[in-house]
């Protein structure tokens, strides 16, 4: 399993606190949160790519790229690849309509001259079988992925995740399996099934029938929230967070924005009533400690 990158989630601090419940949970893969493939951009001094101290990653980390600049992002790719890193993603995903709309993103389905540069780039930067794509099965329609098959089939990418919802349904409404199984059927390279995956995996699952991989997201962090301990790892990673950001503010959203994902588990859903009222972290931490909750 690959832990997907959810930006402003599943970012380096997360993985440093939840590192053992990450490798327990039977992740041998993360994806960063993506970090810009700009011109002029150090990717190795953005703070998702900066090595761990103390034990490391808890499991192989591929940093994520979101550009439209080719020769950017091969200079970005070379940078990480100098640094140690030996496999990179490309992200085709993002659904933002401001992101989208400038061709990055999800966006770069839409453009695919521009994308065929951007996976030249990549697997020359990181050589083959080094460099993986994202995508979404469309922007608008469920078929536009599938249509792209031609060309996606031209490079030695070490696999495609593919999360089976078009751009416009941003992060609602049903996966659409039979789109996903169709650029599965023509797929040359691996393919890596995304989107709505509980844990424990339903290895029955229909969906994952001949698929190479799967890629949880919000699976796994909600699943965070039935555990006897939830509270104390919480606590770790508002002191990790300080420690990181020496700042109470950002820590506090980064915190609501995580128990936003556990408020729906019985135990939670009161402190979440308490805790996001919290206008600060020691306040947040009171709310959860509260056993009557
Ligand atoms: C808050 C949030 C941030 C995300 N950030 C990224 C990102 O940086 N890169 C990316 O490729 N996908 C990103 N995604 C999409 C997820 O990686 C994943 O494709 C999506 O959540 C569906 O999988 P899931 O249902 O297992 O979470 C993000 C999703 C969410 C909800």
């Amino acid at each position: 399993m690959i832990l997907a990158p959810l930006r402003g989630v599943t970012i380096r601090c997360f993985r440093a606190t939840f590192a053992a419940q990450i490798r327990e949970a039977g992740f041998t893969e993360a994806v960063t949160p993506f970090v810009s493939a700009n011109a002029g951009v150090d990717p190795v001094k953005d703070r998702e790519l900066r090595p761990l101290e103390g034990g490391g990653e808890p499991v192989a980390l591929t940093p994520q790229f979101i550009g439209k600049d080719p020769q950017a992002l091969r200079q970005c790719l070379l940078k990480i690849k100098a640094a140690g890193y030996a496999r990179a993603d490309l992200n085709c995903g993002c659904p933002f309509p401001m992101v989208r709309n400038k061709g990055r993103g999800s966006g770069l389905l839409k453009t695919p001259d521009v994308l065929r540069r951007m996976l030249e780039a990549g697997c020359e930067a990181m050589g083959p079988g080094a460099f993986s794509v994202k995508a979404r099965i469309g922007v608008d329609r469920p078929d536009e992925l599938l249509a792209l098959m031609p060309l996606l089939n031209n490079f030695p990418l070490r696999h495609l995740a593919v999360h089976a919802r078009t751009a416009r349904q941003m992060y609602d409404g049903a996966c659409n399996l039979a789109a996903f199984r169709d650029v599965l059927d023509v797929a040359k390279m691996p393919v890596v099934y995304n989107g709505d995956v509980a844990l424990p995996l339903d290895r029955q699952n229909v969906a994952f029938a001949k698929v190479h991989d799967v890629m949880v997201g919000r699976g796994f962090v909600r699943s965070l929230a039935g555990r006897e301990d939830a509270a104390d790892l919480l606590r770790r990673y508002v002191e990790a967070s300080l420690d990181e950001l020496h700042a109470d503010r950002p820590v506090l959203g980064r915190m609501k924005e995580l128990l936003s994902y556990w408020k729906d588990f019985p135990r939670w859903r009161r402190r979440w009533q308490v805790a996001k009222m919290a206008r600060s972290t020691p306040e947040l931490l009171l709310a959860v400690a509260d056993r009557s909750c």
